[in-house]
């Protein structure tokens, strides 16, 4: 069985600071590196950023500053946004460093050799905020505006000589992938938009511009930048060290497991990037799975509307691992999903502070007293103690499962019911009104730990550094952080100290309580 999983995020415009749509594509792609971790794979998990074309030549050129000097300091503000989120990514790639541009042309000589690149002139819309061109039937006319009707986004006519790749030429190939690959376009419910544009006719991509200058030239004609969608989505093989394809990294780790995305870049990854590999000659990626958005009141968050919610902010005021939880719970994954401070507060609360919190203190401070602080050693299981334990067991590999299709929303529920049926447990076995029958306060004690530890390990990939707390309980650490030993119900060490932990999280007073 193959055990290296490769994760990417898009890679980020640097043309204004992260906001909260980057941070949640970025804490979902941690997500599924972490799992994937836990349960004893190789991960390589990229994320970092897209800086070549006029999108973001033009923003520099608003600050009145040197275009590779606005990129180095904005990009920055997502590596460390990366840093904040605790992200556990392997490299953070910036498409104006020197291994991007080599493969950047390296694979457009491949294109070019193959005979996929020619030369012509390109009239047509472009969005200079999409970095896309729009055919006549995509565009309206609002206000005296013309605008692409899918991103409602300014465009410009563009009337220039550029290079083109012969998309149409890979209209059956793509179909025929898309057949053989019935997963590559996740969810199932955006599969049937790509495949029906694709069936509609691809025209010829123009993959280069004249009129500017900022961006990867062409090999051999100093005149043309690549286009700058080509340019970033070679990012997710130059990190790999591409053109070298018999090296460690590329061998291992291509095709990619999943290029995690926003529904916006669907038609980028899901037709011109496997036309582009399969062109080239590269095995296309496994799988593009396109989330919804984040919306704030019931938008989509912009500029324009003012209703940007910023990341550090929430951050700041709440603590990380609560952001993390609810972002991962509350958004269905897949679907839009609305995010408010009043349910992140809720959720807290609740989920957080109420449910996990409390019952590892009480579970500690209950053993701390009534069991010398120590793992208790004299335990005899019942049938409530197993069946409760044993529903991990039964759910190990439900779980991979679910996992690998994506379902975030399985494995939080699995969570969910599982912090509810722990506390309730503890209060129906009411150990403390077995003080005379020390063998079955100190089995329920210990089937109570061994859930925590449970519940702990599944909480990572969500909220390492909280999870990474309540493992202290047990002097545990990052590395015994196994998937796996969920499925033990015998793990903790009989005889071993139980240690008292700090609040995992603190309570949000409620000015309507
Ligand atoms: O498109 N909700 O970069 P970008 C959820 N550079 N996710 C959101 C979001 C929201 N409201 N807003 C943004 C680009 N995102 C290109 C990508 S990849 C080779 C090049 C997330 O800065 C989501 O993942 O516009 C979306 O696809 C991405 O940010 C777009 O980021
Ligand atoms: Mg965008």
């Amino acid at each position: 069985m193959n055990k290296n999983f490769y994760i990417t995020t898009p890679i980020y415009y640097p043309s204004a600071k992260p906001h909260m749509g980057h941070a949640y594509s970025s804490i979902i792609a941690d997500f599924f590196a972490r799992f994937k971790r836990m349960d004893g794979f190789n991960v390589f998990f990229l994320t970092g950023t897209d800086e070549h074309g006029l999108k973001i030549q033009r923003a520099a050129e608003q600050k009145g500053l040197e275009t590779l000097k606005f990129c180095d300091e904005l990009s920055k503000t997502f590596k460390e946004l990366s840093k904040t989120l605790n992200l556990s990514n392997t490299d953070f790639i910036r498409t104006t460093e020197q291994r991007h541009q080599k493969s950047v042309q390296s694979l457009w000589n491949q294109l070019k050799e193959n005979d996929n690149i020619y030369l012509s002139k390109y009239s047509g819309w472009y969005s200079v905020s999409d970095e896309a061109f729009y055919n006549d039937d995509e565009i309206e006319e609002i206000d005296d505006k013309k605008i692409a009707i899918s991103s409602k986004s300014i465009v410009e006519w563009v009337d220039e000589e550029s290079y083109f790749f012969r998309l149409s030429k890979w209209e059956k190939p793509l179909l025929d992938f898309y057949e053989k690959n019935p997963n590559f376009i996740s969810p199932e419910s955006r599969k049937n938009e790509v495949i029906s544009f694709v069936k509609n006719g691809l025209k010829d991509l123009s993959v280069s511009r004249k009129s500017f200058s900022w961006g990867i030239k062409v090999p051999n004609d100093k005149n043309h930048v690549i286009y700058v969608w080509l340019d970033a989505l070679t990012n997710y093989i130059s990190a790999l060290n591409y053109p070298n394809k018999s090296n460690d990294l590329f061998k291992k780790f291509w095709p990619a497991s999943i290029h995690l995305i926003g529904k916006d870049i669907l038609r980028f990854h899901a037709i011109y990037w496997p036309a582009f590999l399969l062109a080239a000659k590269i095995e296309p990626p496994k799988k593009v799975y396109g989330h919804g958005w984040i919306l704030s009141n019931d938008e989509k968050m912009s500029k324009s509307k003012g209703n940007i919610l910023d990341p550090l902010e929430i951050i700041e005021k709440y603590g990380l691992d609560p952001l993390r939880y609810y972002l991962i719970k509350e958004v269905s994954f897949g679907n839009d999903g609305n995010i408010s401070q009043q349910r992140l507060e809720d959720c807290i609360n609740s989920d957080l502070a109420n449910n996990f919190g409390n019952l590892c203190q009480r579970v500690t401070a209950f053993a701390i007293k009534n069991c010398k602080s120590k793992i208790p050693i004299k335990i005899k299981f019942n049938k409530d103690d197993q069946k409760i334990l044993n529903n991990y067991i039964e759910n190990l590999n439900n779980i991979r499962i679910e996992i690998d299709n994506q379902n975030i929303n399985f494995y939080i529920n699995f969570i969910v019911n599982s912090l509810f049926e722990a506390n309730k447990y503890f209060n129906d076995q009411e150990p403390w009104k077995k003080k005379n029958d020390h063998e079955r306060l100190d089995t329920i004690v210990y089937t109570t730990l061994e859930i925590v530890r449970k519940i702990s390990i599944l909480l990572y990939p969500i909220i390492p550094e909280s999870s990474l707390k309540a493992l202290k309980i047990f002097d545990l650490t990052e590395e015994d952080i196994d998937f796996n030993s969920i499925g033990n119900n015998n793990f903790l060490k009989k005889g071993n100290l139980i240690k008292k932990i700090d609040i995992l999280f603190n309570k949000i007073e409620k000015k309507n309580d």
